[in-house]
Parts: structure tokens; sequence; C-alpha cells
């Protein structure tokens, strides 16, 4: 791919910016989807690759699916196809959420090996240990993870780390599983809390949505529903970091302030002056100063979320004072520093931990994205370099960030995507 983006530094961003839809919510309800015959109507979609890349997964599978604007109709049959192989399985990694939905209904599934951020190893142990404590064998073969069980009951689980996504899959086969099953160290993310909240409203039985342990009791069968995405806090946490990089003044409008507790409070640390809106449908950032040193450490929720650890980087190679910043979940995800450093950063790092030297500007120069937050971390630190930053394989932001030039510009930034393919220039 040429596209590309070019970022001119010295902006500083000020106006409103609306949030839609999470993507780390919107495909995992599009996934439960499946364990319901009939339409579902999901709403305060974003338009994001992901969506259209899930709605083909969820073809391949027998349903009927169509994306309106921010409005995804899914028509899922009576008879599910149980093997999810199509090409776009290895584009995201949410395709995966396929597999306890197909488990739960089907009692069988073959399921290709998901793609999506190359941040670390991403087994999924976790998820086939709590399928097999449901009464599913489970294995890997051909690329693929395959699941058959000739019944489904109730277990307590126990999950060696509160990861998001085996939560989610042994929740949405236990739905469907007769008994009662108890996940424990459960992931608290707002986004399994909607993905709860979805399955209630199609007739499952959870209790503890939000906390370490969730009770699953059995039901025979769900009903389709209708149902909203949660604003996607990862983004506007994006247009906070913004704010604070640019010494700018953002309001953010269509996340729940509260479902950004901790980062909020850190911005508040880096100098950041932070009000929540009066109808509690987001918050405003307004920094003044060059922003103070700051330490992050990476934890599940409630804790720093590790999709923002990009933006703390970026934040504090400009912060006055030296930082710490800890990566707990993914081994990997510190890749984005090499990037920096062509950027001027004085970063390095040891093991899980990166001391980051804040320095008074950084310079521009070509990076290239190596993931969604990756991505757009090196779009922030673009707008703090001097010249014009050309950020390249885009095509990660386009993932999980909906309208993001358009919405850069709105707020004065100045970034431009281009596309200077060859046989056009
Ligand atoms: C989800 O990934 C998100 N992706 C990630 O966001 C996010 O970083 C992550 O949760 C943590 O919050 C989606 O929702 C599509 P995990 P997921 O299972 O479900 C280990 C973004 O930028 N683990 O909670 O894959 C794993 O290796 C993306 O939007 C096992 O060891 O994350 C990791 O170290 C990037 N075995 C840790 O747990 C397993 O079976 C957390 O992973 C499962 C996970």
């Amino acid at each position: 791919m040429t596209e590309h983006f070019l970022v001119r530094g010295g902006a500083r961003l000020v106006g409103e910016v609306e949030v839609v839809g999470a993507k780390n919510s919107v495909l995992k309800l599009m996934a439960a989807a499946l364990l319901a015959e009939g339409t579902t109507t999901i709403t305060n979609c974003p338009q994001i690759l992901d969506v259209p890349l899930m709605a083909d997964v969820l073809r391949s599978l027998g349903c009927e699916v169509t994306l309106d604007g921010d409005t995804a109709t899914i028509t899922t049959p009576a008879e599910l196809n149980h093997r999810a192989d199509s090409p776009s399985m290895g584009k995201l990694r949410a395709s995966v959420c396929v597999l306890g939905p197909l488990v739960g209904r089907c009692k069988r599934a073959v399921v290709a090996l998901p793609g999506g951020d190359a941040i670390g190893s991403r087994p999924l142990d976790m998820h086939q240990n709590g399928l097999r404590q449901l009464g599913a064998h489970s294995e890997i073969e051909h690329g693929c993870v395959v699941a058959e069980a000739e019944g489904l009951h109730g277990a307590q689980i126990w999950l060696d780390f509160p990861s998001v996504g085996a939560t989610e899959n042994i929740l949405m086969a236990a739905v469907l599983a007769p008994g009662t099953t108890v996940i424990d160290n459960a992931a608290r993310e707002p986004e399994i809390v909607n993905l709860c909240t979805m399955l209630t409203e199609m007739g499952a039985r959870v209790e503890g949505a939000g906390t370490s342990t969730l009770t699953v009791e059995g039901v025979e069968r769900l009903r389709p529903t209708e149902h909203r995405v949660i604003g996607d806090r990862i983004v506007g946490a994006t247009w906070a970091f913004a704010a604070a990089m640019t010494m700018g003044d953002v309001t953010v409008r269509g996340v729940n302030p509260h479902h950004l507790d901790l980062v909020l409070e850190k911005l508040r640390a880096a100098g950041a002056e932070i009000t929540t809106l009066d109808d509690g449908d987001g918050f405003r950032v307004v920094q003044d100063e060059r922003p103070r040193a700051v330490d992050f450490v990476t934890l599940p929720y409630p804790g720093f979320a590790t999709d923002l650890q990009p933006f703390a980087i970026a934040l504090t190679s400009i912060a006055e004072g030296t930082s710490m910043i800890t990566e707990n979940l993914f081994e990997a995800r510190f890749r984005f520093i090499e990037e920096m450093v062509r950027l001027g950063a004085d970063a390095r790092t040891d093991g899980h931990h990166a001391v980051v030297r804040g320095v008074e500007r950084l310079s521009s120069a070509p990076v290239w994205a190596s993931d969604i937050r990756a991505g757009v971390g090196l779009v922030l630190a673009g707008l703090r370099a001097d010249g014009v930053t050309e950020v390249w394989d885009v095509f990660h932001i386009d993932r999980g960030y909906p309208m993001f030039v358009e919405n850069m510009q709105k707020l004065g930034a100045d970034v431009r995507r281009v596309d200077d393919e060859p046989d056009r220039a």
C-alpha cells in the first residue's frame, strides 16, 4: 500500500470530536448474533475496516448481513455452517470470537486461527481450556482451532489471566450449556459488560458482569435482539492524549468518562485539566503547559489499557522529565519505540520496561505503523515534530479509527491522507 499520512507538526488541537461505537465491542456483539436464530440489529457501529471483515466471516457461516451507516443487521439461520475459514479470518483478531457461539449452538467448530495486531504471541490456550471444561474436545489442527462436544455442561472455570477474548468465548458457549458455569478471574472490561448486557437481552442468564466472577445459568435457546454499541473508550482516550500533547483544548463526546477514570487521572498528573460533561456523555481536556513526566503500567481493566501504551510513550517523549512505562500484557508492543527513535525520541527498553526521557521537540521522518495503536501513536508524535512526518501502512489505523484524518483536521491538525500510486504520480 502506498497510502500514507503527511503530518505537519506544530498545531494545537482545539474543538469537539464525536466518538462512536467501540471496535472491541461491536465485533463481539456481531459474533453473539450467531447464538440466536433470526434477525439481530446492532446500532452505533463504527465505520472501520474490521466491521465488514467480521460481516464476511458471519456470511461464510450462513448469515445474511447488511451494513447500513452505523447499523449492522444480522439474520442468523436455523442451521449454521460450523467451519469458519473465510479469508477474512486471518485479517483480524476478533474473528476467533465465533468459536464460543459455534460450540454453544452447533456443539462443534472449526475456526481458522485469527490474524490481527502483531503485538505478541497471543496464544488461545485459555479459550481452549475453558471449552474443554464445558465438555468439548479441542485441538489445533491444520491452522484451525477444532472443538467438538457430544454435549456441554456447566463448569467452574479459573482463568490464569483475565483474558478478554477467552472470557468472551467461554461466556458465549456457556450461555447455552445446561447447568451453572462460573468463570473466575474473568475480564472486567466495559466491552465485556456490554456483551453480557446484550446476551441478557437475548434471554441468557448471566450475573457478575464487570466483576472478576461471572456466573452463567445455561438456557435452551436465545432470541435475537437490538443492541447499541458502547462508545469507544480507546478512541476517546486517543483524543485526550492528543489534546495533552499539543497543549490543546478538546471536548470528547460519546464516551463514558468512567470507563477512563485511571487514564484521565494519569493525564491530570501530566498537567491536564479535565472536566466531565454535565450530561456525562464525555469530557473536556485542556493542557496549558508542557506535559510533565508520568509513569504508566499497563494492566487489565480497570488498570491502564495496553492499547493506550503507544500514546503514553508519545506523550512522555515530549514531556518534562523522565518516565517509566511498563507493559504487562503484550511482549512485542514496545516495537513502537523503534519508530519513535526515528522521530528523535530518547527512549530505550529493558524487558517489559521502557525509560523515556522527554525532549523539547521531536523531528520529522518517514515512519511505519506496525499495528492500529502504534500507527496512531506515530501521528500524535508527528504533531509534536519539526517538519512533516510521513506515516506509512496507515491501513492499520483504518482498522480501528473511523474518520481519523477528518477528525484530526476538524481539531486543527495538519494531517493529510495521500496516495501516490506510482502510475498516478
Ligand atoms: C483484546 O485482545 C483486544 N482486542 C486488544 O485490543 C486488547 O489489547 C486486549 O484485549 C487487552 O485489553 C480485541 O478485543 C479484538 P487478551 P485479546 O486475551 O482478547 C494472553 C486493539 O488495539 N493470553 O485479553 O486478544 C495474551 O497473550 C487490540 O484494539 C494467553 O496467554 O487479549 C495476552 O498476553 C490489540 N492465552 C494476555 O493474555 C489465551 O488463551 C491478554 O490477552 C488468551 C490470552
